[in-house]
């Protein structure tokens, strides 16, 4: 629609004179409504970078988190607008496109307050292969599957054969599902397993084990992995599992990254200075791996010590990028390019055009390759990770603790199945 010059005067008018009640640099409303009518988008004029006097985010600590939405900002109303928007635009003409003309969430499923991880979308039968962990701990349960080929989809349990405990990563990699399998347990539902690499081949529902020990030792908590072109396969092993009780050992290794290649059984460290290296990506030009660091969420390695592992807001909670060196199987240059505007970057997943996704407290974060933020998913419930499905992939899923839900817009994901 077209706007009379006559109104957009009175407003740049109107502006001005309220802009000299506050700081230079303020502007206000900071907020609008934005992007298609039918959709709940809000706009940040500025990323909101200078905010009215006086205005307070409150400390995110313990299980308590503090979201943006949340910060007091009582002399620009147009803020209320931020906590109920889905979609929070930082960047207007990135985040706009990325929208598209019907962008929509839904959350599709109430679930346990249980984490639920390992989201992998299966083209070959259209459906979403996700895990629940604990709490509570020590109980085998069931995988979760997603039917997208109903409408609404249904949500059903499953059980691989044999079962896996605990999966807290996955990706898809030539017709199979790869697992981080992170619990370990002399006997649980009449399996015996520690933390390693798992495959689930989705039509025959096998399980096969490639990888579960260092040397002899165990691995902490392998958490999340993604596999190059070559078939290697890049993962992270911070110490979760002991926090949370998935394991019957404390800690035998440091908390590090690896490559493992299933070709050989050779594993090689990538990086040993993460303090919690959790979600793990590849840019999908093969030429950069994202490893994001929830060391802000930690708790204690000592056999006897309290179990849990509570937020420290001045913890590190970064996105890190590596370039690949040495024929593709180390890295190097090391960069923190993401801090987390909210709690921890938990699962990582790429764009097919290089942007990064990142479950990041109750939302995503859908940030640049350069750590730039573009816009913001808000949902009522914990993001623990994410997958993209369909034929366009164009939908995707996000899983966490306390919901399933769904986004559709113009962000087309990686397409795992063409590595
Ligand atoms: C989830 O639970 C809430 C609160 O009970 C309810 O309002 C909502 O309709 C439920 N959503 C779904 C998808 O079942
Ligand atoms: C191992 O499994 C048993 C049987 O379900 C359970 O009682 C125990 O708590 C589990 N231990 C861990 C560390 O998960
Ligand atoms: C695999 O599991 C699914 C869900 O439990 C089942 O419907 C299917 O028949 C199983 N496939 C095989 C080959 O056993
Ligand atoms: C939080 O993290 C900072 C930085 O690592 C550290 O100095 C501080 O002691 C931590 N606080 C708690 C309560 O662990």
């Amino acid at each position: 629609m077209a706007i009379p010059q006559f109104f957009l005067l009175l407003v740049s008018l109107f502006h001005h004179a309220f802009a000299q009640d506050f700081p230079i640099g303020v502007t206000s409303p900071l907020a609008t409504s934005c992007g298609p009518d039918n959709a709940n988008v809000v706009c940040l004029d500025r990323y909101a970078s200078v905010l009215p006097y006086h205005f307070f985010r409150r400390f995110s600590g313990g299980s308590t988190d503090i979201s943006f939405a949340q910060t007091n900002v009582p002399h620009d109303t147009s803020f209320d607008l931020v906590g109920n928007a889905d979609f929070l635009v930082f960047d207007q003409e990135r985040g706009l496109e990325l929208l598209g003309s019907n962008p929509t969430y839904d959350k599709v499923f109430n679930v346990s307050e249980a984490v639920h991880e390992a989201p992998v979308y299966v083209p070959s039968l259209n459906k979403l292969f996700l895990s629940i962990l604990a709490p509570p701990a020590g109980v085998l349960q069931p995988q979760l599957v997603v039917d997208l080929n109903q409408d609404p989809p249904t949500l059903s349990e499953y059980f691989s054969d044999p079962p896996v405990y605990a999966p807290n990563g996955g990706t898809f990699y030539n017709g199979l599902i790869y697992w981080g399998a992170s619990g370990g347990n002399r006997s649980i539902g009449g399996i015996e397993q520690v933390p390693g690499i798992q495959t689930l081949d989705p039509h025959t529902n096998k399980t096969k084990t490639l990888l579960n020990n260092y040397y002899g030792l165990y691995f902490n908590c392998v958490d999340d992995l993604i596999v190059d072109k070559t078939g290697a396969i890049w993962f992270t092993d911070p110490q979760y599992s002991w926090f949370n009780r998935l394991v019957e050992t404390p800690p035998q290794l440091l908390t590090a990254s690896y490559r493992f290649d299933p070709k050989t059984g050779a594993v090689t460290m990538i990086d040993d200075t993460i303090v919690q290296p959790n979600g793990i990506a590849m840019s999908p030009d093969g030429k950069h791996i994202y490893i994001t660091e929830t060391g802000a969420v930690t708790g204690s390695i000592v056999r006897g010590g309290p179990p849990g592992s509570p937020f420290n807001q001045t913890g590190p909670r970064a996105i890190y990028k590596f370039d690949l060196i040495d024929g593709g199987t180390h890295v190097t240059n090391k960069r923190p390019i993401w801090y987390a505007q909210d709690w921890v970057p938990d699962g990582i997943k790429m764009a097919a055009n290089g942007d990064i996704i990142t479950g990041s407290g109750p939302g995503v974060d859908i940030i640049d390759p350069y750590g730039v933020l573009i816009a913001r998913i808000q949902t009522d419930y914990i993001v623990q990770n994410i997958a993209f499905v369909g034929e366009e992939l164009t939908e995707m899923w996000l899983v966490g603790q306390g919901g399933i839900s769904r986004v559709r817009w113009n962000l087309k994901g990686q397409d795992l199945a063409a590595i």
